[in-house]
């Protein structure tokens, strides 16, 4: 097991360690795992190609570092806790053993439906135990997970299932998110009349709803679980075979499939969850994210799982029944470390501190942050009112593609700042460049953030596409991971994150790339073009503002924003629901045809004070109309 850091001049000299010999302070914490054989180099990189390697020729099998070797010193603890949406359902405790007859079985059931080594798996699913289950099952085989978020439409999921040509699908009838059920098996149904790739669909039942089977390829999941039985053995793996591919937005209408391997993302994943979190062997830990995201994978499933922990899975919404709902399952879990993301906090704060006050949160040791930059408000709320001033609280700064917590306190072990991530990850090496892709020295200052050297879990090439991985994340600054952050480095080289520097827009945690929405819009019969830039939203730290321009004679009103909205729901999901829309006659565009977003985002932002140099506008004139229509 790995060994947690316990004082700051700990951290300290890990740190320093870790810089000096990366190779050794990696290999160290890897050899407190089970493999099956020693690995022949411990790393092998350049960020030219890019080419990273981690424990190369290491054979292991992730499921057995979760879960066949607890079993002995913890097969009765309760490895997950799962909470229904409906307070008066009964919460389910897992134990280590019983996760392990279930994953196995699982996986059985994976075999017998023609799953095997280096296949695809899509995994379309409601926040339930099977999730977590087919997750491991899957990595169990061998086989390569890709969980969708279940808030993804028809279209969404077929992309991301034809992109990795997955063979099987395993989905659920529906799923409950609050008052609503989610009706996941006609989303599916729907996408798969576009995926000839998929063989088989296996289908939870969740919600009890009525369903139509597709003769040879739908199949029931409990049907298939009572033909297998619960022991399967684990596939030998490599290090670097890959263990699962997550979809992200980038800056083009794409989404990119994130390869993620198996060994370094195991070490760094246990590492930095026992480290951040300071887990404790009797600690309740619980994450409030999505299996979907990359925050579920990492801080749900593999980095508690990895440290034998209790990981409290949450099936529904923080509003549900009432604004009281994440007190109330703190309260009745005796939860030890909670977190979350500032766009959840930031809602809850709107609402009425008796829906707190009503809860004993004392069992509370730790408070976590994650998924987009939190404001001095939300910190300071969520210290006083939730941490009773007794808590840390660690700001973690990641991203899908680093596949773990990067920069970040550890908790009571290294200095809080306020809306600061602080410090490095013992073996992170993060730099600041200038305009020039020159590294910016020294502290209190300020540049685009990279990471100088590879780290285990970092991704290894986009699935499918090695260029676009080359020229996303390594070819923009020589030798550099660059992250697509801004960043402020403070007097006592603290790190502040300032947000995304490329056309990436966060809303509410969750990553778009401008150009997706965009292109989405565009699939309106009448919208010629359009424009999105993001604004600051009080609740989900930007909000959605598109620019549309619409053909001439056809009415622009309310039933077309209606319609533009549903047209964007149907392409990627409700999450990217523009919050306002504007119909204008022109863009901002330079003489070259390059919308000028800088331009836009002032006047989304509401401030048209100064709008800079508009000289090199094609026609500076249709800026005045654009401030004149602001809403
Ligand atoms: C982007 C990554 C990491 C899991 C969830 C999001 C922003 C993330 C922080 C933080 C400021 C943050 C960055 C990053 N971000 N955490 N603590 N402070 N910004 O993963 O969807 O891959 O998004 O989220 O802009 O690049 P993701």
């Amino acid at each position: 097991m790995i060994q947690k850091i316990n004082s700051f001049e700990e951290y300290q000299s890990e740190y320093a360690k870790s810089v000096a010999n990366p190779e050794e302070f990696w290999a160290e914490h890897a050899q407190t795992f089970q493999w099956k054989k020693q690995w022949d180099k411990t790393l092998e990189w350049n960020f030219e190609e890019p080419k990273i390697e981690w424990f190369k020729g290491g054979k292991l099998n992730i499921t057995e570092n979760c879960l066949d070797r607890h079993l002995e010193e913890r097969g009765d603890k309760t490895a997950i806790l799962w909470e229904p949406n409906d307070p008066s359902e009964s919460a389910i405790h897992i134990t280590y053993k019983e996760l392990h007859e279930r994953v196995c079985q699982f996986a059985n059931v994976l075999k017998n439906n023609g799953g095997k080594k280096g296949d695809r798996i899509c995994l379309y699913m409601p926040m339930v135990p099977e999730l977590a289950i087919a997750v491991l099952a899957c990595a169990r085989i061998g086989a390569i997970h890709s969980v969708v978020f279940a808030g993804f439409s028809a279209k969404a999921l077929a992309d991301r299932i034809n992109d990795a040509k997955c063979n099987i699908l395993l989905t659920s009838d529906g799923g409950f998110r609050g008052a609503k059920t989610i009706n996941l098996k006609s989303i599916a149904d729907e996408a798969l009349e576009n995926c000839s790739s998929i063989q088989k669909s296996i289908v939870l039942k969740r919600i009890n709803s009525e369903v139509t089977m597709k003769e040879g390829r739908d199949v029931w999941l409990h049907d298939e679980l009572a033909k297998v039985d619960v022991n399967c053995k684990a596939e030998e793996m490599d290090a670097e075979d890959p263990l699962f591919i997550l979809y992200t937005s980038g800056s083009t209408g794409q989404p990119k499939g994130v390869q993620h391997t198996i060994g370094g993302y195991m070490v760094y994943t246990e590492y930095s969850f026992r480290n951040v979190f300071q887990y404790e062997e009797n600690d309740v830990y619980w994450c409030t994210a999505d299996i979907g995201w990359v925050t579920g994978h990492s801080y749900i499933v593999y980095g508690p799982l990895l440290a034998g922990a209790t990981t409290v899975m949450f099936e529904g919404v923080p509003t549900y029944p009432d604004a009281g709902r994440f007190w109330e399952v703190v309260e009745k879990h005796k939860i030890n470390a909670f977190y979350t993301a500032p766009t959840a906090i930031r809602a809850l704060q709107a609402c009425d501190i008796g829906f707190v006050n009503k809860y004993d949160l004392s069992s509370l040791k730790v408070l976590g942050s994650v998924g987009e930059p939190i404001n001095v408000e939300a910190w300071e709320w969520y210290n006083k009112h939730i941490g009773k001033n007794n808590c840390p609280i660690v700001d973690t700064w990641w991203q899908t593609e680093t596949g773990g917590i990067m920069i970040s306190p550890l908790a009571g072990i290294t200095p809080l700042k306020p809306t600061y991530a602080t410090l490095p990850l013992p073996g992170i090496q993060p730099c600041l460049v200038d305009a020039d892709g020159n590294e910016t020295e020294g502290n209190d200052v300020v540049g685009n953030l990279c990471i100088k050297f590879p780290w285990p879990s970092m991704l290894r090439t986009l699935w499918g596409d090695h260029e676009r991985c080359r020229q996303t994340y390594f070819a923009t600054y020589s030798g550099k991971y660059f992250t697509g952050d801004g960043c402020k480095r403070d007097e006592n080289g603290m790190y502040r994150i300032t947000g995304r520097v490329d056309d990436v827009i966060n809303v509410s945690g969750h990553r778009m790339g401008t150009a997706e929405v965009e292109n989405a819009i565009n699939e309106h019969e009448a919208v010629i073009e359009s424009a999105i830039v993001g604004y600051p939203h009080d609740i989900k730290g930007q909000g959605i503002y598109a620019y549309c321009i619409m053909e001439t004679g056809k009415a622009v009103d309310d039933k077309t924003r209606t319609e533009i909205l549903a047209k964007v729901t149907d392409i990627i999901g409700p999450i990217a629901k523009p919050d306002k829309i504007q119909f204008v006659s022109g863009l901002p565009k330079t003489r070259s045809g390059k919308i000028m977003r800088r331009i836009l985002r002032k006047i989304a932002e509401g401030d048209t004070s100064n709008l800079g140099d508009t000289s090199t506008l094609l026609d500076p004139s249709v800026v005045e109309e654009i401030k004149i229509g602001a809403l």
